[in-house]
């Protein structure tokens, strides 16, 4: 697959199969993740991964009960350090669902959830905020999703 193809058929997954994760690829996973650039190179994020049952159960009703976040074998729990540049993350996950879907994993980021209650369940310590999950594992679906038209977003020498 190329980078190409990778960007177009990945999708956000909220459905997945009762099959775990093996730990080779999650390692890839992270490792993509670790190589994502970031301003002056701060690598300004943590990653909190999540296997436990329990704790994926108490996560999805921090997240307003979003199903999946139990349904997926693993959750990773994307932390930033407090003051940093949110769009460092955004690079940092981008990896982490790309390298997901090239190893034939769906992935989920999940914004809505309670921030700060997810911070004192995982232990996250001072200085450091839980800035959102990803949900990872095989999917059980095949979503559609949609875009703008190039048209509708591109300006040409100016808007
Ligand atoms: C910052 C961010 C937060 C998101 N939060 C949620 C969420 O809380 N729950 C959810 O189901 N999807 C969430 N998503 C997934 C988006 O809904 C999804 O990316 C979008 O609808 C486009 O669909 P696609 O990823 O399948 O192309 C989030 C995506 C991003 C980038």
């Amino acid at each position: 697959m190329t980078v190409f193809q990778v960007i177009l058929g990945r999708r956000s997954i909220r459905k997945y199969l009762d099959k775990p994760v093996e730990d080779d690829k999650l390692l890839k996973i992270l490792e993509a993740a670790r190589w994502a650039p970031s301003s002056r190179n701060s690598q300004p994020w943590a990653f909190v991964v999540v296997k436990n049952e329990e704790t994926r159960r108490k996560l999805k009703e921090l997240a307003y009960g979003q199903d999946f976040i139990l349904q997926a074998p693993v959750v990773i729990a994307v932390c930033s350090k407090k003051g940093s540049n949110w769009v460092n993350l955004g690079l940092t996950m981008q990896n982490i669902c790309l390298e997901a879907y090239e190893l034939g994993l769906g992935t989920c980021i999940v914004g809505w959830f309670d921030r700060e209650k997810a911070k004192e369940l995982l232990g996250v310590p001072d200085g450091w905020e839980v800035a959102y999950l990803i949900s990872l594992g095989y999917a059980a679906t095949s979503p559609k999703s949609t875009r703008k038209k190039l048209e509708e977003i591109t300006h040409w020498e100016g808007w």
